[in-house]
């Protein structure tokens, strides 16, 4: 992976590298349908919950079977991207997303409904994990970190689109149904992308198919740069024995590496418990126990909050590493706490007009998050594990991180009729307060560092070496 320091010139480079741009953007598209197959669900709940006469617990089933199917996409998606490639994955991913679609769109009741949605799950789950990867197997080491952090960016996009698609449906009274239905455009579009493309040289290398490595670097980079890269590839590859996965979970159970896997999960976990989804999957519910009138204009006001999300996701790429990693973090992680608190206080007060007071502390909360936790927890679950274990690393806080999604939006509903909104709200609020904590005593800054100073820092017990080694493996993700 590329250094750090050197992921935003990148940006700028990217320009004249039309092709792994192109490709970048056609696997970004399985980060779009995550993003569009989670955000669907804010806007056509307020349709399928009168349709299906659902209970809060039958709508937090509705809205969480799609993470129940994730947890085990993101499990199983590194042994069927190796054994299968990543690129035909991603074809049999989309063919899950478009037929997921359409069943989902014509479910007759709430069963058949959440087994669809379980099936799109999965292939959100996988995608989560296969998409970045291929990015990053496929870029040109130099904008190689900027071009993964398309996929984060895809991710928002995808859920704007969706609110955008929910909100006309809403309006022109055509209810859930076609909301669900969209999907099988960017679906098609992926597929049939995908088809048109090759495998990662890094894949087809690793089956020994070198001729073709060589063609895909060569589409990617010049010439001279595939064969000084196809002997990094060979190289790491030679490094890397085959290891059995349990092996490799246990060995990032060891002193030293364990605190990586502590940063992975515990980032992957808090990620969720500062209680994003909550607003991303329920916010035209939160706007209208706010006091907003109708539901098209609470779908409207979602809206605003999935453009807030995009903007300042570009702003958070743009930063990273400027300000750092944990600059970021610690800023958006007490603008969340704040917001949070401050959500929980008018809920219990009660002004007038409270409902544009909620949506303004909604707005800076998102921003909080999308400059923070959002696009920096998949960043650094992609550079904070050793090259050989950085597969079952990712693998391992994605799935935690599903987990944590679902915990959180199967409660949301009963917590709210429980303990009340402020209080909530509050529990949110005192997730974020240990989440500062937690990345003040316990997450590195990682800005700058190579790939092999991360490594050396678990292994010689959390202390920085000064000097830095030169990078190896370009092609290593
Ligand atoms: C999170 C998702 C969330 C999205 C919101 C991602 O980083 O993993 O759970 O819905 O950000 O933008």
């Amino acid at each position: 992976m590329a250094q750090p320091q050197r992921r935003l010139e990148p940006a700028a480079a990217a320009f004249s590298r039309g092709p792994a741009i192109l490709i970048a953007a056609i696997a970004a598209l399985g980060g779009l349908l995550f993003g569009y197959d989670t955000g669907v669900i804010s806007g056509a709940e307020l349709f399928f919950t009168k349709d299906f006469h659902l209970s809060p617990g039958g709508e937090e089933l509705a809205v969480s079977g799609v993470l129940i199917g994730a947890i085990v996409g993101a499990a199983v998606a590194g042994q069927l991207a190796d054994a299968f490639g990543r690129r035909r994955t991603l074809i049999i991913l989309a063919i899950i997303f478009a037929a997921g679609a359409i069943l989902t769109a014509l479910a007759p009741n709430l069963a058949i409904f959440v087994a669809f949605r379980i099936v799109i799950g999965f292939g959100i789950g996988a995608a989560a994990v296969v998409a970045p990867m291929f990015i990053a197997e496929m870029a040109p080491p130099a904008i190689r970190g900027a071009l993964v952090s398309f996929d984060q960016l895809a991710i928002t996009i995808g859920i704007l689109v969706a609110y955008l698609v929910d909100l006309a449906f809403a309006a022109a009274g055509m209810g859930w149904r076609p909301m669900f239905a969209v999907a099988v455009i960017p679906a098609a579009v992926l597929g049939i992308g995908m088809f048109f493309l090759s495998d990662t040289p890094r894949w087809l290398a690793s089956k020994g198919r070198w001729e073709e490595s060589r063609r895909a670097l060569e589409r990617v980079v010049g010439g001279a740069q595939a064969e000084t890269e196809l002997r990094e590839i060979r190289t790491s590859l030679e490094r890397e024995e085959t290891v059995p996965w349990i092996n490799r979970v246990r060995e990032l159970l060891r002193p030293g590496l364990r605190w990586a896997l502590i940063v992975g999960v515990g980032l992957a976990i808090l990620q969720q418990f500062v209680g994003i989804n909550t607003v991303i999957y329920y916010a035209p519910t939160i706007f209208l126990i706010a006091g907003f009138k109708s539901a098209s204009t609470a779908i409207l006001a979602t809206t605003v909050v999935g453009v807030v999300n995009v903007l300042s996701t570009v702003v958070a790429i743009f930063l990273v590493d400027r300000l750092g990693r944990r600059a970021l973090l610690l800023i958006g992680i007490a603008g969340m706490m704040v917001t949070l608190t401050a959500i929980g206080v008018v809920f219990a007060i009660g002004p007038n007009k409270a409902g544009y007071f909620i949506l303004a502390c909604v707005l800076l909360y998102i921003v909080s998050f999308a400059i923070s936790m959002g696009p920096v927890f998949w960043l650094m679950s992609s550079e904070i594990f050793p090259n050989k274990l950085r597969g079952t690393g990712a693998s391992l806080s994605t799935v935690a991180n599903w987990a944590a999604n679902l915990l959180v939006s199967i409660t949301f509903l009963s917590l709210l009729h429980a303990a009340g909104n402020s209080l909530t709200f509050w529990i949110y609020a005192f997730m974020a307060l240990v989440t500062l904590l937690f990345v003040w005593f316990i997450v590195p800054e990682t800005k700058g560092k190579t790939l092999e100073q991360i490594e050396a820092y678990w292994r010689n017990g959390r202390q920085w070496v000064a000097a830095p080694p030169a990078e190896k493996g370009l092609l290593h993700r």
